[in-house]
């Protein structure tokens, strides 16, 4: 409205007998990029379980299992009655998500000052791990766009989230071999959770879910069909962390000099899985 007035006492080419209106011009994008997914194609992503073989998949493997053993098994999430497990189920998915968006952002910070400290240009690296975080953070918002946290878990979240962060920055900082390598297995524990719940939509357990439309800011941000819901939106949540857990593989098992063009990762990602990519159809969009 200021612009527009401005124009109007200042410019004779601005129309005098036009209503007062406001042009807002987003010069930026709102997300630095998705992945856009046929959801046809994403039906089988692949619950891959690496077999840990060095001293640093063995170290990434255990701070998971150390890390998911104060949280129920799912299992006995689902067995709960129906109000008390989507509870559960959400207080769960909330804190995870929330916890996700950590450490693509950690690392990119410290790739950033490294960047400018041994002036060298370390982009596509950090901006796969900025889109990792901002992902991340949609799947944070998707969930808490439905589910309402209690105080308790907006505490607990709080809690968790600062120690995560001091943790993930000191390993960070010590070993980005072992820090990549500890997300990768845990985007591991994270594809297989999202199977599960999957698997529970399909079956009666959470049946009602595929009548539960795709929040707003799923359908936004993975552009799905009309009519999309919540089983499409787990589909796409559970392809991205797949995704995920082969860049935090590859970044922990790349070698000294070697890029991460996305090419590369995602013939990575089909090779790990036995000739079949991860995420089929997936197509990255700037
Ligand atoms: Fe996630
Ligand atoms: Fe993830």
């Amino acid at each position: 409205m200021q612009l527009v007035k401005t124009l109007r006492s200042f410019s004779r080419y601005v129309p005098k007998d036009l209503p007062p209106y406001t042009i807002v011009t987003d010069l930026r994008p709102k997300y630095t990029a998705r992945a856009a997914y046929n959801l046809k194609d994403i039906e089988n992503v692949l619950d891959v379980k690496t077999k840990p073989k060095t001293f640093l998949d063995y170290f990434g493997y255990l701070s998971v299992r150390l890390f998911v053993l104060p949280f129920e098994d799912l299992k006995k999430t689902f067995s709960r009655p129906r109000e008390e497990m989507e509870r559960n189920l959400f207080r769960r998915l909330v804190l995870f998500e929330s916890l996700a968006g950590t450490p693509g952002m950690v690392a990119a910070n410290f790739l950033h000052f490294r960047s400018m400290r041994k002036q060298f240009n370390y982009s596509e690296r950090i901006n796969t791990l900025l889109e990792e975080a901002e992902n991340e953070k949609v799947h944070l918002f998707t969930f808490l766009s439905i589910y309402e946290p209690s105080l308790k878990n907006r505490i607990e979240a709080h809690v968790y989230h600062y120690l995560y962060r001091i943790y993930f920055s000191c390993l960070y900082r010590l070993s980005q071999k072992a820090a990549h390598k500890v997300i990768g297995y845990i985007e591991e524990e994270a594809v297989h959770s999202y199977t599960k719940v999957l698997h529970a939509i399909d079956s009666e357990v959470l049946t009602h879910w595929k009548k539960v439309p795709a929040p707003q800011i799923a359908r936004e941000y993975w552009k799905l069909p009309e009519g999309a819901n919540m089983r499409d939106v787990i589909l796409v949540i559970r392809a991205d962390e797949a995704f995920h857990r082969e860049t935090n593989h590859y970044f922990s098992d790349l070698k000294k000099g070697e890029g991460n063009q996305f090419e590369k990762l995602a013939k990575l990602g089909a090779s790990r899985a036995d000739g079949e990519s991860p995420v089929s159809g997936a197509k990255h969009q700037a």
